[in-house]
């Protein structure tokens, strides 16, 4: 477990999947590896892959995750990189199929910034035949990659900088943080450019009566979700949270069983 970047849910939840398997994990902090002396990402993927059975890293650049995948001839899993968070929608999905129990047909409303998170929910949404509709600030889009992997996966999506218009209707409304990590040189003007992007009680209102609201986490909570949103009945964040372990061990088992 390489870790470039903070993490609690994903590093805890894959140690102890590790752990309830009889396997055991490593956590590398990237800071006391040779990586961070200049050590080839290659040369590093070739040396670990003598040793492990399988390496999941959490990355400042998605290039260093694809590099490792390459290099390395043991599984490698993205546990979040500047661009994509699969492994949370992994559990996030689950989330969905335990209150919903179907995808088809479900509108799936993204709240907030087209980051990490937003671009695998948008991938997974347009594999599970969910309608996708994002509200974001102008210029805070997902990347145009992510959209056109999503069409080409024939995935239906909208998007708008009205949350009411994403919100209506809708049958999940996620939100994740405004100022990612890696992002937090432009806190200030995130903070402001997102401040009508609020899930509150008020946008719930919009959505289906039995809406779920979901957060990757960490949240900060009264900025984009307050707490009466996160602790009220329709939030689903805590179950969400602890899928990732669920998700976690299907997906060892999967890979490395
Ligand atoms: N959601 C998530 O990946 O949380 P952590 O950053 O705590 O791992
Ligand atoms: N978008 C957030 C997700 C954290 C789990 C980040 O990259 O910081």
């Amino acid at each position: 477990m390489i870790f470039e970047k903070n993490s609690t849910r994903t590093r805890v939840s894959f140690e102890v999947a590790m752990t309830d398997f009889g396997g055991h994990s490593l956590y590398l902090n990237s800071r006391d590896i040779q990586i961070e002396r200049g050590e080839t990402i290659e040369d590093t993927a070739r040396t670990l892959s003598g040793y492990l059975h399988g390496i999941i890293a959490r990355v400042l650049s998605h290039e260093t995750v694809k590099k490792l995948a390459e290099f390395s001839t043991i599984p490698v899993v993205n546990a979040l990189s500047d661009m994509e968070h699969p492994c949370q929608i992994l559990a996030d999905f689950m989330t969905i199929m335990e209150h919903k129990n179907r995808f088809e047909g479900l509108k799936f409303a993204w709240i907030g910034d087209g980051n990490n998170v937003c671009n695998s929910a948008l991938l997974g949404s347009a594999i599970m035949g969910m309608e996708f509709s994002i509200a974001c600030p102008k210029g805070y889009e997902p990347k145009t990659e992510f959209l056109e992997q999503a069409k080409a996966l024939g995935g239906k999506f909208t998007i708008t900088d009205d949350p009411k218009t994403a919100a209506k209707d809708a049958d999940i409304i996620y939100t994740d943080v405004w100022v990612s990590m890696g992002d937090e040189a432009e806190e200030e003007k995130r903070l402001r450019d997102f401040a009508s992007f609020q899930v509150n009680a008020e946008l719930l209102g919009d959505a289906k009566p039995d809406v779920i609201v979901m957060h990757c986490l960490p949240a900060r909570r009264g900025f984009e979700i307050t707490d009466e949103v996160m602790d009220g009945p329709n939030s689903v964040v805590y179950e969400e949270a602890e899928n990732r372990l669920h998700a976690h061990k299907a997906l060892i088992l999967k890979l490395m069983g």
